[in-house]
């Protein structure tokens, strides 16, 4: 009879456990309701009483071995499928390295100058990147001679293949936003507009036929040249840092009156520095806000352009502009 009872501890020690599957087989053979060790306690009726006892505590080690076998089984198994499915229980694996996406350099740039003005109270918005005369020229006050729209210089696209029409420009500079954001909000407007723009240019290392730049405008009541150079002049601290030394020149441009250039000092590592150009700006002139029909007697306002390649460059010590647009991994990678 004791043969019995040691014979379930010889089966279930023998018992082979690979897989789940298997582990579930010696939990139906030995420890289901009909299972081995439940058969094993109906034994105790054909024991003797005096020994009784003593099979029942054989039978009780039995049953402990059985289950604590199935409990170190199922431990295992476990861990074996999860190996199959995960690298995780073995740290001493070597994992293939997972390239991690960044930033582009130009991105980060205008994330920053967004930030400023973000803070200075403006908001963000963009227009299309192939433009009509009227927006890229006419209703910023280009008269019709101006250089600007001379072929060497800006983009024409045909609108059709038919007539030959070059009605269609890519967009020379950011300034056209202006105009559609006058024409679609009341003032007050205070805005910034990022985007790409394009000119007809020789390809070297300081000059490429597109770009990026940023352009500000504020329209109200009573803007004044006194609220364009506190703009300039805080960004240019916030930019560069609050003991940045700047300068404003009297400029040209055709679409502000009275207009400005802003230059920054750079100083140079090995001694010295020099002054460079960052921005152009102005008094948005009349005419502009007469094209969008604002009475310049009732509004006026402030425009600043500025270009994003130059301060990138500045600002990570970059020497070919053309680096910006190859997408070189090895370039690029140094960013993150
Ligand atoms: N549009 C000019 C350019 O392409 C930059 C510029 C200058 C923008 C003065 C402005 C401004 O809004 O007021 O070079």
């Amino acid at each position: 009879m004791q043969d019995q009872i040691l014979a379930v501890k010889q089966a279930a020690a023998s018992f082979e456990v690979q897989n789940e599957e298997q582990l579930e087989a010696y939990r139906l053979r030995f420890l289901s309701r009909n299972g081995e060790v439940g058969a094993m306690f109906k034994l105790m009726k054909d024991f003797q009483p005096d020994e009784r006892k003593a099979a029942g505590q054989l039978m009780n080690e039995v049953k402990v071995f059985v289950e604590e076998r199935f409990k170190s089984l199922e431990q295992v198994s476990h861990s074996n499928s999860a190996t199959s499915t995960s690298s995780l229980d073995d740290p001493t694996l070597i994992v293939s390295p997972q390239a991690r996406g960044g930033l582009h350099p130009l991105t980060t740039m205008l994330d920053e100058i967004k930030k400023i003005f973000f803070r200075l109270g403006f908001t963000v918005s963009d227009g299309p990147e192939l433009e009509d005369d009227f927006h890229n020229f006419t209703a910023l006050n280009f008269p019709p001679e101006h250089p600007a729209r001379d072929e060497q210089d800006t983009f024409f696209v045909k609108k059709s293949e038919e007539k030959d029409e070059l009605d269609l420009v890519l967009r020379t500079h950011t300034s056209p936003v202006q105009i559609r954001q006058m024409l679609k909000q009341e003032p007050p407007i205070r805005s910034i507009m990022p985007g790409r723009v394009y000119r007809n240019e020789a390809v070297t290392y300081k000059s490429y036929f597109l770009f990026h730049q940023v352009e500000g405008l504020y329209i109200d009541k009573g803007v004044s040249m006194a609220e364009l150079k506190e703009t300039l002049i805080t960004f240019a601290k916030m930019m560069y840092g609050s003991s940045v030394k700047y300068r404003m020149r009297p400029s040209f441009f055709p679409f502000t009156e009275p207009s400005l250039e802003m230059d920054i000092w750079w100083e140079q590592a090995k001694g010295g520095g020099r002054w460079l150009e960052i921005l152009g700006a102005g008094m948005v002139d009349p005419n502009v806000l007469k094209s969008v029909d604002l009475d310049p007697e009732i509004y006026s306002g402030f425009a600043f352009g500025m270009g994003i390649e130059r301060s990138a460059m500045l600002h990570y010590g970059i020497d070919d502009i053309r680096l910006f647009y190859d997408n070189d991994l090895r370039f690029l990678s140094q960013f993150n």
